[in-house]
């Protein structure tokens, strides 16, 4: 069966094909992060009114490059929530439509799914039961995967999720929307040893996260300093050392709570060259193995959700008629497939 994906949850309108016999056929992607700097942060209803505008000509394009046609299309998955209400009705409305005409089933994905079961998209993906921890602009979750659908939400941040925390200070230190990785690049320059940043809420038990405070911290760091582009480099390379290191830790005490071995890292601070090393030294001292997606699909991404979709329209799950999103959703209400 071949899959069409569809992602409309926030800014970026994503559409991919992937078919259960050839992996992933094709996928297109278009970023509106142009339309949104101007204003600092996502507006919206502009994003909506993107969605509306690249959608469709994006899915003609996947299906041409991927060289099938509209009929060999035989389910089509959409994100549904969580995200901007708007932005996900274009995606939902679309993808409904579009497999009502075709005659084949839709299924509603959810978003944080599809981001932890993006690296199964790549070579020896990895196997269930493992750890996740789901680092995006919106979420900062650790949670413990039996299968498909199997959630235990371990951890969760009590304010900022990560990429809000490296966005906000990106903006603190003067660089434009969306900072993280800007931030992480001007990170490399910096010098570690200069500042230190709290390790936030790991000295004290459990697996929640606060990254709000770091990013006062940071605030206070760059006005007390002389505001030069060193001062800048040393102020992110402190932030982003906190930041890591804090997930580092609680994803160890994760490890060593549920006797897990597997280490799955996803969402769009996935992609942070730092973080990634960290994690794999921790996976290499815990004699685990911790798995990336590619950088391009540890953000938004289509791929994710096709194959999200296909192993659910896999398991018999379909939906009605009707068009439903939800910009809350948690993991845990999701039921098991086999
Ligand atoms: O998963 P994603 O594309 O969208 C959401 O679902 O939120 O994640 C976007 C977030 C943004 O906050 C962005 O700044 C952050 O991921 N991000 C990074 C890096 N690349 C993207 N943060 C730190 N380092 C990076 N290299
Ligand atoms: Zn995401």
């Amino acid at each position: 069966m071949i899959v069409l994906g569809i992602e409309t949850s926030c800014d970026e309108t994503g559409v991919a094909l992937y078919s259960g016999e050839q992996g992933l056929l094709g996928h297109a992607l278009y970023s509106q992060i142009e339309l949104h700097a101007l204003y600092g942060g996502v507006v919206p209803e502009l994003a909506s009114r993107d969605h509306v505008r690249k959608l469709l000509p994006m899915i003609r394009q996947a299906i041409d490059k991927s060289g099938i046609k509209l009929e060999d299309i035989g389910g089509v998955a959409y994100t549904a929530g969580p995200g901007l209400v708007g932005a996900l009705m274009v995606g939902a409305t679309v993808g409904r439509a579009l497999a009502w005409t075709l005659g084949v089933p839709a299924v509603a994905v959810h978003h944080m799914e599809g981001h932890l079961l993006a690296p199964m998209l790549e070579p020896d993906p990895p196997k269930f039961p493992f750890l996740a921890l789901l680092v995006s602009g919106g979420h900062s979750l650790l949670v413990a995967v039996g299968g498909i659908g199997d959630y235990q939400v371990l951890g969760d941040t009590i304010d900022d999720a990560v990429g809000e925390a490296f966005d906000k200070t990106a903006t603190v230190l003067g660089l434009s929307y969306p900072g993280g990785p800007a931030l992480a690049a001007l990170a490399e320059q910096g010098d570690p040893g200069r500042f230190r940043f709290p390790r936030p809420m790991t000295d004290r038990p459990g697996l929640d996260f606060s990254f709000s405070g770091l990013k006062t911290f940071a605030l206070n760091t760059w006005r007390e300093s002389q505001g030069a582009d060193r001062d800048r480099a040393d102020i992110a390379r402190a932030f982003e050392d906190a930041v890591v290191d804090t997930l580092r830790i609680k994803c160890r005490r994760a490890l060593a709570e549920t006797g897990l071995k597997t280490l799955v890292v996803a969402g769009g601070v996935g992609a942070n060259k730092r973080l990634q090393a960290r994690l794999a030294e921790l996976m290499q001292a815990e004699g685990g193995r911790v798995c990336f997606p590619r950088p391009a699909f540890c953000t938004d991404n289509g791929a994710m959700i096709a194959y999200a979709g296909y192993r659910r329209l896999q398991a018999g799950q379909a939906e009605n008629l009707s068009i439903k999103v939800q910009p809350r959703w948690s993991l845990e209400e999701l039921t098991t497939a086999s």
